[in-house]
């Protein structure tokens, strides 16, 4: 069900109209729905629950980078997520926000010995290290700590994710993870060092995927994996297939979250994979999009109409800087007008005033609007505010969290004097 819908002709999130919202708080602004996040993360929570698991045989780690506003991450903290972070910046949210660091996962190619010692000190509960130059530093960093690592390799499964080149991350040519041919060495390397202690196996085949197969069929070449490694005496606790599943941005029909996990544990269960304790091994999920992908909206106002000879554009004052996909990916985001006028529709490209060509959020819309209405360009949840810039000395846009019919203010609008705090003069 979607949390934002139109009622007597002006759309709302939850039970709050979006203009209430503009007048309090301007534009641009992004406006996320408590419910909708909520509802997101329960698909997982309650699919592992069907599947008779519980936080010792499944954990889902929300990825940070997808939002990462203390808002989302404490609420997410208090429905029982753990988190996947990619740097020491979000490990630093992630507590801010009430977090638990023992339910951290630490992505990324290129952590530095900074990041790794707080990471550390902090007790996390996994590092997915993803080259043997980054287990060699993990080991010296935690040796000079007196500490043992907990770490997971990231291999890299060879299956196409089927999904935009820019973001997916499975096959042999992407810089993520360690090879398949070469995880069994890398594994008898960590073993060998003294200051890892192995835990899990992970992969991450990329993002915006539609369909589960070639997640089970990443999953398979794991397990085999997992199996191999057993044969050898390195016993895994957990298994991490990352995250990846898709959301409905237009009129994509993204596989459920509950069939998917079924269809997982089905052959988890089949391999009866088990921890050096004898218990199921723990299987873990790093879904960000399909959590908080549709629980939000970009809200913008239309600064100009502009008809030229060729093309209409609606001209709003949210911009590439605010929402970078449709720019980057040519990503597709639905635009709406948060009040709908009876006057026939034009078509318009929606763009904003950086000054770049690029700089667009949607093209040939048939829109029925006015100067000073106002939009809405949906699925803005995900990798909105996160891949958010300064470009053009703008502000970054507000951010408010809609529960029912009240509307929270959980990042204020920044003012041009912050975005230059941070730089001085020649002496
Ligand atoms: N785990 C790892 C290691 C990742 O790299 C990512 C995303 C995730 C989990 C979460 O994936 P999700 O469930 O959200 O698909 N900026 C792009 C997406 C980049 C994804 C990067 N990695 C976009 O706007 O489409």
């Amino acid at each position: 069900m979607s949390h934002f819908s139109y009622r007597n002709g002006e759309l709302y999130a939850e039970n709050t109209p979006l203009t209430q919202i503009a007048k309090q708080f301007g534009s641009p602004t992004y406006v996320y729905s408590k419910a909708a996040l909520a509802e997101n993360f329960s698909a997982y929570a309650n699919a592992c629950k069907e599947n008779r698991r519980d936080d010792s045989t499944a954990l889902v780690c929300y990825s940070v980078k997808s939002n990462s506003n203390l808002a989302v991450l404490n609420l997410l903290g208090r429905l029982g997520s753990g988190f996947d972070i990619v740097s020491g910046g979000e490990l630093l949210r992630v507590i801010a926000a009430g977090g638990d660091p023992r339910k951290v996962i630490f992505s990324g190619v290129g952590k530095t010995h900074d990041e790794m010692r707080l990471a550390l000190s902090h007790g996390i509960l996994c590092f997915n290290v993803e080259s043997t130059a980054e287990l060699l530093r993990l080991n010296e960093v935690a040796g000079e700590m007196g500490k043992q690592a907990p770490v997971s390799l990231r291999v890299n499964p060879n299956v196409d994710a089927k999904t935009h080149p820019y973001i997916s991350t499975g096959l042999k040519e992407n810089k993520f993870g360690i090879a398949y041919d070469e995880a069994l060495a890398a594994y008898r390397t960590a073993a060998a060092l003294p200051h890892i202690r192995v835990v899990g196996i992970d992969c991450h085949i990329g993002s915006q995927l539609l369909d589960d197969a070639p997640l089970l069929e990443a999953l398979e070449r794991v397990i085999e994996l997992v199996d191999r490694l057993a044969a050898e005496g390195i016993v895994i606790h957990h298994l991490d297939i990352g995250g990846g599943i898709g959301i409905s941005y237009d009129d994509e029909k993204p596989v459920a979250i509950g069939d998917y996990l079924s269809r997982l544990f089905a052959k988890v269960d089949k391999w009866r994979l088990l921890n050096h304790k004898g218990a199921p091994i723990q299987v873990m999920f790093e879904p960000g999009r399909s959590i908080v992908g549709n629980a939000g909206v970009l809200l913008a106002e239309v600064e100009y109409l502009k008809h030229g000879a060729t093309k209409n554009f609606a001209i709003v004052n949210a911009a590439m800087n605010d929402l970078m996909r449709p720019a980057m990916y040519e990503a597709w985001h639905g635009v709406q007008a948060v009040v709908q006028r009876a006057q026939p529709a034009k078509t318009y490209d929606v763009v904003g005033p950086v000054c770049e060509s690029g700089d667009w959020l949607a093209r040939e819309r048939a829109l029925a609007i006015e100067q000073g209405d106002l939009l809405a360009i949906m699925s803005a949840g995900a990798y909105g505010m996160t891949m958010s810039s300064n470009y053009n000395s703008r502000g970054r846009a507000a951010e408010v969290m809609v529960d029912g019919d009240r509307a929270h203010l959980i990042r204020q609008r920044e003012m041009p004097s912050e975005l230059f705090r941070l730089e001085s003069l020649l002496p």
